[in-house]
């Protein structure tokens, strides 16, 4: 690493350590310490080694803190939280050793651009979910904040989370001791009222900390934005939480979480969450709300209830039974849930030809492998030719549908030109020739068109299937894209297909609602003579509202 500022001048790196472990280079620091990647000698594989800074390693406040992070990460064994290896001291010094994690903090994440609102939401609630699992083992984090959520690349799935820097960690009813002079109690931006007053804090500390977070990571910008610490402590301690639907307008879906967001983040603890696992339920609760064109983007897992409190934990009287209760009202949810789906796939095998032989693959090769970000959208293929009757659009559709325009009237960035030229001239891609389009998507998260060119590019070669999750990607980036000239009619051509029929009527329904009755018309005209074709599209327009 000659030659390398961050690392040439740290007298750490090519150190051994006790005798068994290597110091390599540095990978982070923090306010606590410095975090190396190393290698364990005697196993030759590489790990994480934090060392505490030289000002705080020789501090016996800091010493015992760091002690108390690797106690805490070793009582909080869970697939979200960095397993520990090993803790020893080296001449004085401590160090602690962690599974090495490839991949990024959230705060890196972050600064990119706005995520989309389904890679926001699995964040969101892999982190509540470790963090509800940390209360039920009686340990509140109290510095959660971007930079203390890694996220893990692993070789089939991006974004896991795993919650870092258990550093400023407090097991509940130990004496406090996070206010005391001289001792840093946190990252003002991130600090709850009660941290930044030296008030009592508890699991509540962090719903507020996580509720900054949420917020943050829908609207793409924290909450609160000051110049200097004394800024954030007026901003948190009297300013009111700001308006999802102002600071991102174009985002129909976020503002429905406004609530959840402002409970967290109340001012006074006891309105808040009294813990990570009810902000987890009422975000899940706004989840199963969303139209089913959003939440099918949103991993499958995103069903599942958070971790329920382990047996030998033993909860408090007060929140034991209304857990229970809610335990219960999900599981049961999730097994109608299960079936229901079950039922309907019996259904469907049961009524849907699909053909003996599918049509031969046009020249685009597999659309796997893409770029490793953003991750492919697990579309959940809707199972229900004939589903339950909808409502009409919720308001903040109908708002949405005000607001569809085509979004290739702006200037279209240069990366994107070719690929549409060819595509307005019905030419077919290669999947060579759409790795720029994935790559532009990747750069700019906030902009549909990339997934519009895709869902059109594969709609021309016939593959429904991925069409109809490209554009539903795009739909979900920005809902005003649905103006696009093209989204309809390829939707409509999918929801006439044996195979991505019941995603693409779902999509529809969801996207355009009543607006698509002209189209779907003139769909019907074209296909006549084709029955299963036609019975699907006629099931689509009797569940669209009349
Ligand atoms: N196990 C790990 N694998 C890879 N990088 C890590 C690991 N742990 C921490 N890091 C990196 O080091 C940085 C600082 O770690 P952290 O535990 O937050 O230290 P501090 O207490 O000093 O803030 C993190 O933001 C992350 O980038
Ligand atoms: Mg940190």
């Amino acid at each position: 690493m000659a030659g390398d500022p961050f690392n040439s001048a740290d007298p750490l790196i090519g150190r051994k350590l006790d005798g068994r472990y290597e110091v390599l280079e540095r990978l982070g620091a923090g306010g606590a310490g410095v975090v190396y990647r190393g290698r364990q000698i005697h196993l030759g594989r590489f790990v994480a080694i934090k060392v505490l800074h030289q000002h705080t390693a020789s501090s016996t406040e800091w010493r015992r803190r760091f002690q108390r992070e690797a106690i805490a990460l070793s009582v909080l064994a869970h697939p979200n939280v960095v397993p520990v290896t090993d803790f020893g001291v080296d001449d004085g010094v401590p160090f602690l050793v962690m599974e090495l994690l490839e991949g990024q903090t959230l705060a890196a994440l972050i600064k990119e651009g706005p995520l989309p609102l389904w890679r926001a939401l699995e964040i969101a609630r892999q982190t509540l979910r470790v963090l509800a699992f940390s209360h039920i083992k009686g340990v509140v984090h109290h510095d959660l904040k971007p930079n203390n959520v890694f996220l893990q690349e692993l070789p089939d799935q991006a974004d896991h989370v795993r919650l870092l820097d258990f550093g400023m960690a407090k097991f509940v009813g130990a004496p406090a001791e996070l206010t005391r002079a001289g001792v840093r109690i946190g990252t003002p931006a991130y600090m709850s009222p009660e941290q930044l007053k030296g008030a009592p804090t508890d699991e509540t500390t962090d719903v507020y900390a996580a509720g900054l977070m949420l917020f943050e990571l829908l609207a793409g910008r924290r909450p609160f934005v000051a110049e200097s610490p004394e800024g954030y402590l007026a901003a948190h301690l009297t300013a009111p939480v700001p308006s999802l639907a102002q600071v991102r307008p174009r985002r129909a879906h976020a503002p429905l979480f406004q609530a959840v967001v402002a409970q967290a983040m109340a001012k006074k603890p006891a309105e808040r969450f009294k813990d990570a696992y009810e902000m987890a339920v009422a975000l899940e609760d706004v989840v199963a709300r969303l139209p089913a064109a959003v939440v099918s983007v949103v991993r499958a897992e995103a069903r599942r209830k958070p971790t329920p409190r382990p047996r030998s934990a033993a909860p408090s009287r007060s929140r034991f039974w209304p857990r229970v209760m809610l335990l219960v009202t999900v599981a049961v949810g999730i097994a109608a849930a299960v079936e229901y789906r079950r039922h309907e796939r019996a259904k469907q095998a049961k009524t849907t030809e699909v053909p003996a032989a599918q049509p031969p693959k046009p020249s685009l090769p597999s659309p796997e492998p893409e770029p490793p970000t953003p991750p492919p959208v697990k579309v959940q293929a809707p199972m229900d030719p004939e589903p339950p009757e909808r409502p009409a659009q919720p308001d903040h559709d109908a708002k949405a549908a005000v607001g569809a325009r085509d979004p290739w009237r702006a200037p279209v960035p240069r990366p994107l030109r070719p690929i549409r030229d060819r595509i307005k001239r019905g030419a077919h891609l290669s999947q060579r020739a759409l790795v720029p389009v994935y790559e532009f998507a990747r750069k700019n998260p906030d902009d549909p068109r990339p997934w519009l060119l895709l869902g059109a590019a594969y709609a021309q070669v016939d593959w429904f299937k991925d069409s109809v999750e490209r554009y539903l990607r795009a739909y979900q980036i920005d809902s005003t894209c649905r103006g696009d000239p093209k989204m309809l009619a390829d939707l409509l051509k999918a929801a006439a297909h044996p195979v991505a029929g019941p995603s693409a009527a779902r999509a529809i329904r969801d996207i355009y609602g009543v607006e698509a009755i002209p189209a779907l018309e003139q769909a019907l005209e074209h296909h006549r003579g084709d029955r299963e074709a036609t019975a699907r599209l006629t099931r689509l327009r009797e569940s669209l509202p009349h």
